[in-house]
């Protein structure tokens, strides 16, 4: 089958390659130039791992093209997949410029019977609007409409594109669900439930499945503070209720809150669509106040804590105004370089403000936070980033950072003094081995 993926940015890029190292001959058109030429030249613009590696043997084999010229892209293709950015206007709602621009290239060059599916995630009703487009720009022109949601996780996206729960897609017509089966086939016959539904339902799962995850997180981030408040341990009450099947033991870990580009922008998308249908959905709305308030407030525990560390440190002045910071990660996850709507880029601004100097290192997302965070003290790794520090927070899970030496660490600090807002520690270990150390509603050791 000949596959055409238009946007290769990371969705688009993650499906064609995948698509490709599938065996399908796949054509990923972008107007960037530039990206296209990184491409041809085996270049990834992203990082994301294995990426790379399928993109090149891909191409190698002659599977897997790119190219900037977008309507040629799409002719003999049995299906266009649009995979262009959304992303969110000052109200919430995504900005779908980019998905019309391109359905109003490529209305014309359609060859009969193509699939156009949209992959972008687009609000409920969006999937009818592109075709409109598509009917007005071209009236003659004879396609078939699907929507096909992605539940692809930055820094694992390879992995759960191969190796999916499920396949949603929504069809138009009974065309469209004869190809888009017969693409996704591979998976079906390994067992990989493909879920066909109309496009409206297809629209709307893929905004249900992350704000229901977005949910999970908040919820054990206000039950993690809640332990702190009452001397319990939400290490083991994750475990507890993720034990009741009904529940599940996934996104119960607490963190500085959900960010990236995709909760934060999805939740907000949900609750104006809701708000348009006149069908508000309360407890999405919930879910993003509790995830503002959450960093707001760990943002004054930082604060106190460190004062109080310092304090019985012996330091007589416990303002942060003058101090040395140690960030250990800026992304919004491990295993990525993306900083969108990370705990940093709330974090870092406040303690500016109080006028602490920030030294950091993340393994993968200094290029990113360069751009957004000059004022930073960019280090080498993670013994330069610590020497010297009065104390450290750590924002991201990198495994790395979980094999660290803390007793020669600590040692080269100024005060040996940590937040760890991932829980990547056992307060008992870092007790022992002298550190101040603080994480998220767990009883500190004694
Ligand atoms: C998310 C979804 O997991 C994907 O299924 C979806 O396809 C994607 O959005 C998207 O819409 O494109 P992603 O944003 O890459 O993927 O990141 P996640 O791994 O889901 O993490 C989201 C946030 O929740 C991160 O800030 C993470 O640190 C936080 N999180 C996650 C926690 O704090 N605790 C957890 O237990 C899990």
């Amino acid at each position: 089958m000949n596959i055409t993926v238009i946007g290769t940015g990371y969705v688009g890029l993650v499906t064609g390659a995948c698509f490709a190292h599938i065996g399908l001959n796949v054509t990923c058109a972008d107007i960037d130039k530039g990206k296209i030429d990184a491409l041809n030249a085996g270049r990834i613009p992203i990082y994301e791992p294995e990426l790379e590696e399928i993109v090149r043997a891909s191409h190698k084999q002659g599977r897997l093209d790119f190219t900037t010229d977008v309507p040629a892209a799409v002719k003999g293709a049995d299906a266009v997949f649009i995979a262009v950015g959304t992303p969110s206007m000052a109200d919430g709602r995504p900005d779908l410029t980019a998905v019309i621009a391109v359905a109003r290239t490529i209305a014309p060059a359609l060859d009969p019977e193509t699939v156009v599916v949209v992959k972008s995630t687009v609000p409920v009703g969006s999937g009818a609007y592109v075709e409109r487009v598509l009917r007005e720009t071209a009236p003659d022109a004879v396609f078939s409409m699907a929507s096909n949601p992605e539940f692809l996780r930055e820094g694992c996206a390879v992995q759960d594109f191969l190796n999916p729960d499920r396949i949603v897609v929504g069809v138009g017509d009974c065309h469209a669900r004869d190809v888009m089966t017969a693409i996704y086939a591979p998976f079906g016959q390994d067992g990989v439930p493909v879920v066909v539904t109309n496009i409206p339902t297809a629209e709307l799962i893929k905004y249900a499945a992350n704000a229901f995850l977005a949910a999970k997180v908040a919820y054990i981030n206000e039950m993690a503070n809640l332990c702190d408040a009452v001397g319990a341990d939400v290490d083991q009450l994750s475990r507890a209720i993720g034990l009741d099947e009904r529940i599940g033991p996934a996104f119960l870990k607490p963190g500085p809150g959900y960010g990236g580009s995709c909760f934060p922008k999805d939740t907000l998308a949900l609750t104006a669509l809701a708000h348009e249908a006149d069908c508000p959905v309360r407890i999405v709305e919930a879910v993003i106040s509790s995830n503002t308030y959450h960093i707001r407030r760990l943002v004054s525990r930082i604060e106190a804590e460190f004062a109080a560390a310092w304090t019985e440190r012996g330091y007589g002045d416990t303002k942060l105004h003058g101090k040395t910071v140690a960030l250990l990660g800026l992304a919004f996850k491990s295993n990525t370089d993306d900083i969108r709507s990370a705990a940093s880029l709330v974090i870092v601004p406040h303690l500016l403000r109080r006028g602490a100097r920030i030294r950091a290192y993340d393994p993968a997302a200094m290029d990113n936070a360069r751009a957004l965070m000059p004022e930073l003290d960019y280090c080498e790794s993670e013994a330069d980033v610590l020497a010297g520090a009065d104390a450290a927070l750590l924002l991201t899970e990198w495994p790395q950072f979980k094999e660290l030496d803390w007793p020669e660490l600590a040692s080269s600090m100024a005060a040996p003094v940590l937040f760890d807002l991932r829980n990547l520690y056992a307060p008992s270990t870092m007790a022992e081995m002298g550190l101040a150390y603080f994480s998220l509603g767990r009883p500190a050791a004694t």
